[in-house]
């Protein structure tokens, strides 16, 4: 690591990074979303800057300082975040998406507060769009890198997303009893097409490190 004098495994190179959670507005004073503390996303953007990478953080709602990265976009929605990344997806070499953006989105937010009149009540939920998955289809598509946070069969789950969006690379954490979320270590499978690692339990920052250097290796094998 080299720090910004044009040297580092990701010099030159500008790298996308998302992290935080998304929030899908129920109301104007209620949402929905995911346990994510952005740790991990920004852990990464630190690292990627050491490298010597341009680095451009699309970040949601976290209770993180702003960190000191070329760009820094925050978000709430998962549409925000699509528009924002999708705006400089094209741009970058190297995506990496570590947001934990929410699957669904309640069809429309109520332009007031509901009130607790009914005793049981639903809320209309819909898909929310794939940022990663159409990040790896743009026709002038960066190193794609997506996060898989699972419960159970974590390996098996991370080469599944690997193939079936065309990844580059997956990292996969075990979360649940303790593990991810706020916590300050953590462990990562790590899987790319025609091979796997593992990094061990670890602060999340040395983690970080380690899986920047792993893409940096695989974004210059795969010539990208
Ligand atoms: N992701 C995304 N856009 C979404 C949902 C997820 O870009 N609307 C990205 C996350 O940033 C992460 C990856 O998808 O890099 C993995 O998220 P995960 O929730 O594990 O995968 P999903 O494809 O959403 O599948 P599932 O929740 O069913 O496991
Ligand atoms: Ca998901």
């Amino acid at each position: 690591a080299a720090g910004r004098g044009g040297t580092g495994l990701l010099a030159g190179i500008r790298v996308l990074i998302t992290a935080g959670p998304t929030r899908e507005p129920i109301d104007p004073v209620r949402y929905i979303s995911n346990r994510s503390s952005g740790k991990m996303g920004y852990a990464v953007a630190a690292a990627a800057l050491a490298e010597g990478a341009e680095v451009v953080l699309v970040s949601g709602p976290t209770a993180l300082p702003p960190p000191q990265v070329h760009e820094f976009v925050t978000v709430e929605s998962a549409a925000e975040m699509y528009a924002a990344v999708m705006a400089r997806a094209e741009s970058c070499g190297i995506y990496i998406g570590t947001a934990a953006v929410a699957d669904y989105t309640p069809v429309a937010a109520a332009p007031q507060k509901i009130k607790k009149t009914l005793a049981e009540t639903q809320i209309a939920l819909t898909r929310t769009p794939d940022i990663l998955g159409t990040v790896a289809g743009l026709a002038r598509r960066p190193f794609t890198v997506g996060f898989a946070a699972e419960t159970h069969d974590l390996e098996n789950y991370a080469r599944q997303k690997l193939a079936g969006k065309a990844l580059d690379m997956v990292a996969a954490n075990q979360v649940g009893q303790g593990l991810g979320f706020d916590a300050e270590d953590n462990a990562l499978f790590v899987c790319w097409p025609g091979g796997d690692t593992r990094l061990p339990f670890a602060p999340k920052r040395r983690l970080a490190e380690q899986l920047v250097r792993l893409i940096a290796e695989r974004y210059r094998a795969t010539g990208s």
